[in-house]
Order: C-alpha cells, then sequence, then structure tokens
C-alpha cells in the first residue's frame, strides 16, 4: 500500500503533534491557499506549479477535501463561489443544492402538523440534490486552463493510495460511529467497531471510482450512469425521494455577485439563495453608523451594539430571504440607508432589546454547522472564495452505498414550519418555505473584499448561521480596530441571531466584568463551542499575501 502523505508530506505518525504540519500563517509574494487541511491546500499549490490559475487549484482543493476531510468537503453536498479575476471583472456561481421534485412543503410534519424531530436533519429523506461536481464542471467550464481530469486526479490517487487521518478527523469518525451504523445498510469505509486513531491510514476505493468516472465523463460521471443508479438505489433503500431525473436537470447557475461598497472597501459576496451577502453588509453598514471602530473591542458597548444590529438583520432574514428563483427578495430596500437607521429607532445603549419585541421589518412587497471554507489567489492576482457545504456533520450521515461519500442534509435548510426553529436555531417563513426545485436559504458567505479597487481580502468560514457574523467580526476587526489578520482571524468570537434571544461567546472572549455588565443590560449571554473557521488571504501594504488558518482546527495556510 502507498500512501498518497509520502509524495505530497513526509508522514509523520505517530510524532505528535499532527499527522501533518499545519501551518496557521503563511506570508509570499505569489500566491496562497488555505483551507480545512493541509493535503487539501497542498493540492491546490501543485495546481500552480503547473501552470494552473486560481479556479483550477479551487477544483482540485474542493475535489481533495472530498477525500480528505468527509464531514463537510464533499462531493454530495452543495456550495458557492466567488471568483474576482485580475482585472477586476467578477463571477458568483450558485451550486447549492436543490429540494427533490417530489419535496413538499409539509414533508417534515405529522399528521397533526407538527415537525417530525430529525426528519429533516437526518437519513435520507433530508437529502437535497448535490451541486458540487456540476458547480466545480461550470466553474472550469468558464476559467480553468488545465485539464478537468488532471485535477481530480490527485483526489483520485489520495482515496485510491489512502491517507493518514488526522487527530481531529479520528475524534469526529468516533464520535459519530452509532449515527453511521443506524443510518447506513451497507458496508462502508467509516464505520470501524475498534474506533479510529490519528495516523490510520483511510482508503477510498469506491469513492475513487467515482472520482475516475467524474474524470472521465465529468458531469454525466455524478448525474447519469453508475454514480446515478448508486445514489437512487442509496434513496430507496430508505424513503430517500431523489429520483434520476432529479439528478439528470441539476443545473449549477452563475448569479449576479452580491456587491455593496462600505467606506473605501467594496464587498463582493454571495447573493440569494444565500443570506450571507445581504446580511453581512446590514450588520456592516448598522454598525458603522455608530462610529464601532471608538470602541474598546470586546467591550459592554461593542458587543451590544453588534448584537442589538443582529437581532434585527436575522429577524429580516428570517421573513425576508429565501431563493431568489421563487421569492422577491427586497434587496435594495434592506440595505438602504433610512431603512436600517429605521430599524435602530428604539436601540437604547444601555438596554437589551428582547427578541421578542422585535420583528422583521416592514418592507413594501415588490430573503452543524459542517460546512468548510477555502481561499485561494493565483500567481496572476486572480482570487476564488469558495464555501460548500453537506450541512451538519456528515449531512444526512448517509454513505451512498458502492459510492463511499456522504449525502447531505441540506434540506434542514429550509423551513420544515413557520417559526420552527431548525438545527440552527433558525427560523423561517414562506420566503423559505419548501418547494420543488427551489434551494434552500444559506448562511454561506464566501467574500472577497477590495480596497480603492484593489484586491485586499478572500475569506469565508464554515459555521451555520453563526458564518455572516464570523466574516463580519473578521473584516470588523481589521477594518474597524486595525488588527492584523492573524490577530482578526485567531481572536475569539461572539455570535446572535435573533432567535434564540442570547449572546453566544467563545470561552475566555469576554471578560467576566463585561459579562456582568451586558446581562445587567437584560442580555442572556451563553457560552459555546467554537464559533467559525476562518481561512483568509490578505494583500499586504507592500503587495505581499498573507494567509491564515482559524486555529480553530486543523486548517492549512501555504503561499508558494
Ligand atoms: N448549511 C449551512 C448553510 O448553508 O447556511
Amino acid at each position: 500500500m502507498t500512501l498518497l502523505c509520502i509524495t505530497i508530506f513526509s508522514c509523520q505518525s505517530g510524532t505528535d503533534p499532527a499527522v501533518y504540519p499545519i501551518q496557521k500563517q503563511s506570508i509570499s509574494d505569489k500566491a496562497m491557499v488555505v483551507t480545512a487541511h493541509p493535503l487539501a491546500t497542498q493540492a491546490g499549490l501543485e495546481v500552480f506549479k503547473k501552470g494552473g490559475n486560481a479556479i483550477d487549484a479551487a477544483v482540485a482543493v474542493k475535489f481533495a477535501l472530498a477525500v480528505v476531510y468527509p464531514r463537510a468537503g464533499n462531493i454530495g453536498g452543495g456550495g458557492f463561489l466567488i471568483y474576482r479575476g485580475k482585472d477586476g471583472d467578477i463571477a458568483a456561481l450558485d451550486f447549492r443544492e436543490k429540494a427533490p421534485l417530489a419535496a413538499h412543503r409539509d414533508m417534515y410534519l405529522d399528521s397533526l402538523g407538527n415537525v417530525v424531530d430529525g426528519l429533516s436533519k437526518d437519513g435520507h429523506l433530508s437529502v437535497g440534490v448535490p451541486g458540487v461536481v456540476d458547480g466545480m464542471v461550470k466553474a472550469h467550464q468558464k476559467y480553468g486552463k488545465l485539464p478537468f481530469a488532471d485535477l481530480v486526479a490527485p483526489a483520485y490517487k489520495m482515496a485510491k493510495e489512502g491517507i493518514l487521518i488526522t487527530q481531529g478527523e479520528a475524534e469526529h469518525y468516533n464520535k459519530f460511529q452509532e449515527d453511521f451504523q443506524t443510518l447506513n445498510t451497507q458496508k462502508n469505509v467509516f464505520t470501524n467497531e475498534t474506533g479510529f486513531k490519528k495516523g490510520d491510514p483511510l482508503i477510498q476505493n469506491d469513492l475513487a471510482e467515482v472520482l475516475e468516472r467524474i474524470m472521465k465523463e465529468g458531469k454525466a460521471g455524478f448525474y447519469e450512469g453508475k454514480t446515478a443508479d448508486l445514489i437512487i438505489q442509496e434513496m430507496k433503500r430508505n424513503n430517500g425521494i431523489i429520483t434520476h431525473k432529479d439528478l439528470k436537470q441539476y443545473d449549477a447557475v452563475w448569479r449576479k455577485p452580491f456587491q455593496e461598497p462600505y467606506r473605501e472597501y467594496e464587498i463582493i459576496s454571495m447573493p440569494p439563495p444565500s443570506s450571507g451577502g445581504i446580511a453581512l453588509c446590514q450588520i456592516m453598514n448598522t454598525v458603522e453608523a455608530f462610529s464601532i471602530s471608538d470602541m474598546e473591542f470586546q467591550s459592554k458597548e461593542h458587543v451590544h451594539l453588534v448584537t442589538e444590529a443582529e437581532r434585527r438583520v436575522y429577524a429580516d432574514r428570517a421573513t425576508h430571504l429565501g431563493d431568489s428563483d421563487f421569492w422577491t427578495v427586497p434587496r435594495k430596500q434592506l440595505l438602504d440607508e433610512a431603512y436600517l437607521a429605521q430599524r435602530m429607532e428604539n436601540f437604547d445603549p444601555n438596554k437589551a432589546t428582547p427578541s421578542d419585541s422585535i420583528q422583521a421589518g416592514n418592507i413594501a412587497p415588490p430573503e452543524s454547522e459542517e460546512t468548510t471554507h477555502f481561499s485561494i489567489v493565483d500567481p496572476e492576482g486572480n482570487a476564488v472564495s469558495v464555501t460548500t457545504t453537506i450541512n451538519s456533520n456528515y449531512g444526512s450521515k448517509v454513505v451512498v452505498g458502492d459510492a463511499g461519500f456522504f449525502l447531505n442534509n441540506e434540506m434542514d435548510d429550509f423551513s420544515a414550519k413557520p417559526g420552527v426553529p431548525n438545527q440552527f436555531g433558525l427560523v423561517g417563513n414562506e420566503a423559505n418555505a419548501i418547494e420543488p426545485e427551489k434551494r434552500m436559504l444559506s448562511s454561506m458567505t464566501p467574500t472577497i473584499i477590495t480596497k480603492n479597487d484593489e484586491l485586499f481580502m478572500v475569506l469565508g468560514t464554515p459555521g451555520g448561521s453563526t458564518i455572516i457574523t464570523s466574516v463580519f467580526q473578521t473584516f470588523c476587526n481589521v477594518a474597524e480596530f486595525g488588527m492584523g489578520l492573524k490577530d482578526a482571524v485567531h481572536r475569539k468570537r461572539f455570535h446572535s441571531q435573533w432567535l434564540p434571544d442570547k449572546i453566544f461567546i467563545e470561552e475566555g472572549s469576554l471578560t467576566e466584568n463585561v459579562i456582568k455588565e451586558l446581562e445587567g443590560m437584560g442580555h442572556v449571554v451563553e457560552v459555546r463551542k467554537p464559533i467559525g473557521r476562518v481561512d483568509a488571504i490578505m494583500v499586504l501594504p507592500d503587495g505581499r499575501l498573507e494567509g491564515v488558518a482559524d486555529n480553530r482546527g486543523e486548517d492549512h495556510a501555504e503561499g508558494l
């Protein structure tokens, strides 16, 4: 058995601290790749050495993540891509999953009209029609330079020859063993009765065969023929509703990127079906009016202001945002300066506004977190920001029999019933109700920021509903609090989202004193697990690139 780490890295199995060397910060004057896994970062850099561009690297990284980071970086899910070429041309690709043709708005309700616990979250009925493979094919068709098969080849090789699993991956596989067993009837490589440990080899022959078909046949290698047959066979094992027709007619779409100025910056991000771009800029524009840069970082004034802005923005999200192919999103009104000012009219600098007294704004009719993000800048200066997801850790936990990849549980991102929270505590309404072929509302916020019309930052993160606020905090830390990128990414975060009416904080973020002060103002503060895994690149004043990988995971930044 040849393990791929031999050709890419010298294997360090058993030599702490990591199976692969992990680098959190890198400075380069040429190109940069930051992803959730060192082998995926390496796959992107190899593309540059062969003359490929940022999109070629994104395709190689995406397929590599499907092999080395199956809990999120999968071909059974969907995502968004933001591109900015060296000459300033921009594009947004939507390869979000879609509801199957047989889906309907009450599909997760029982006969009494109550949401059946877990039905939209675990197992075959929670799966949306995957978009990743078509997304990568379409991105490559428009911008790619190297042959598509050559970009999938490193992933194929890693699946076929095996990789060593990291500490983080071993822990996650072990944590989800029970789910893997109860939700699957077919044998798969992710189930191991004695448990996984760091440095164990993982060979994925079934997945290698799928990747080989994609290399040979492109889109048809996934959406038609043997892979499609295997997906449909898997669906039939437990009441799944995706059909051959769903797969055949899946189509990733190029959308007009969301673009909004902010002082000397321009934010280029994802439009609906993501709520990311709109909500991010709503929060930024709201807090800017209150001179946030004059506040002390993570003081009660800072956290209170941001929480009050986020409360109002997430209330808008729940009512006004949905897939714009099915719902008219009042984008212009939501970002209108006067509207945002009016939303803050009842803001009290000394007192929390209870969320049950906040509703979405009145708009005249005309919007587990296991997602993964990577940021790339190539030697020519083209930039790509990609966030993809299978929703929860390992998505639906269903592995396609004889195909070796997890299917998403993205249907949980729809609103199963108005006002009933999904796994992220997000509530929704008519705008995000289930309809056949509709895309479920997302929070993914792959973003590129320019400063005075020059590339400035490429960033994004996983984290479900916390994605928007993590992207906001990272940029705000740089633009308003003057931090360098490493601090901006690594500093502890906080998050709020209207409902539940709480401020969630990472351990060690706010001082005991600030927490007490916020509680005195009427806020409920709760410590939670780490928030986000931001992978970002910033252009330094001297033109060099700084890549920073979040210290909350095994993410790896490396330049050329
Ligand atoms: N599945 C998380 C999101 O798209 O927001």
